[in-house]
């Protein structure tokens, strides 16, 4: 089985966040750039993907708090993510921003980026050189660039080509993405980095509690569209996901499902989205966000504080 069905991941990542947006989940004005076909998704989904995102941008927010503008954020399978630009948005100074996927993503997102004043526009407002090549930008602090992070001489490569700084505090993000990797180079990529950099943090976001019927029928919906789940084995539940981390030289590890993260949501936040759309009953809401998780893994004792708490940043 060959990467492109992987790849084809991101789109359906990117056309479910863009239908959720234009929905009033949550505000992004950038995903349109990306992303022009929206369909409509179950409001399971919705819901899944709005809890996705406010749980992973609340921990980004929390570790941008606590590391300052020296902080360095490095998202992996980034796909058509649109971080960066909201983050300019709202003014948030950070040393550096890289986002890394394969070539053939990162070549039409970096099309993408050319064709749009608005994305532009945000990466040419800083000082220094713009390098474009046909898959990667180096524009200031923000950097996107074509690599397979199984392979980790090709990622040093190009990690230093984007100024990465092994010893900033570094905020790690993999969203969905460790899943369709075989267990030994994840074990590679994190054992790498624990011995690479000094400080950080790891956002790892996917599934969780997949050995039931529920677990099998998403399974096979992935399967079905020729993904090779080649990271599955750690989706076992959160303990496994932890152990990732704890066995590869890290400090730390935390996880939570999603329905504690979407329960830690202000509840006046929750009431706005659940007006968005009817749900006639939440029991498979419930079942979905039970097979998904965030686990948070660190390599030094100030990141290990972090709670789940949505409403205390
Ligand atoms: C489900 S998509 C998620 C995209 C984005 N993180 C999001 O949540 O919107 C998975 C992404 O991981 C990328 N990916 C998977 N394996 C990879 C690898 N070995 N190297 C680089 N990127 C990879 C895919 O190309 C795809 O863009």
């Amino acid at each position: 089985m060959g990467d492109e069905p992987v790849m084809a991941t991101n789109d359906d990542a990117s056309e479910c966040k863009r239908g959720a947006v234009q929905l009033g989940y949550w505000n992004d004005k950038y995903i349109q750039y990306f992303v022009k076909h929206v369909e409509k998704r179950a409001p399971e989904i919705n819901r899944g993907y709005y809890a996705r995102v406010k749980g992973i941008e609340t921990f980004v927010q929390k570790f941008i708090s606590k590391a300052g503008s020296s902080a360095q954020i490095l998202n992996f399978g980034s796909g058509f993510d649109t971080l960066y630009w909201k983050l300019k948005d709202e003014g948030i100074q950070i040393a550096n921003f890289v986002e890394v996927d394969f070539p053939s993503v990162t070549a039409k997102k970096c099309y993408l980026i050319k064709k749009n004043k608005p994305l532009l526009d945000r990466i040419y407002d800083q000082d220094g050189e713009v390098k474009l090549s046909a898959t990667d930008i180096h524009a200031g602090n923000y950097h996107c660039i074509g690599a397979d992070i199984r392979n980790i001489n090709q990622l040093e490569v190009k990690l230093h080509q984007a100024e990465v700084d092994f010893n900033r505090p570094t905020l790690f993000i993999a969203e969905c993405v460790l899943v369709y990797i075989e267990n030994d180079c994840v074990n590679k990529l994190l054992s790498w980095i624990s011995s690479k950099f000094k400080t950080g943090l790891f956002i790892n976001y996917e599934m969780c509690n997949i050995n039931d019927t529920f677990g099998d029928v998403m399974l096979g919906n992935l399967k079905a569209r020729g993904c090779n789940m080649a990271g599955i084995a750690y989706c076992k539940n959160v303990e496994s996901q932890k152990s990732r981390f704890l066995n590869n030289g890290w400090m730390g590890a935390k996880a939570w499902d999603m329905v504690q993260i979407y329960y830690s949501i202000p509840e006046n936040e929750r009431q706005r989205i659940e007006r968005i759309e009817f749900l006639d009953e939440k029991e498979l809401l419930i079942q979905l966000f039970q097979h998904y998780c965030i686990c948070l893994g660190w390599l030094s004792p100030e990141f290990a504080d972090f709670n789940f708490n949505c409403s205390d940043n």
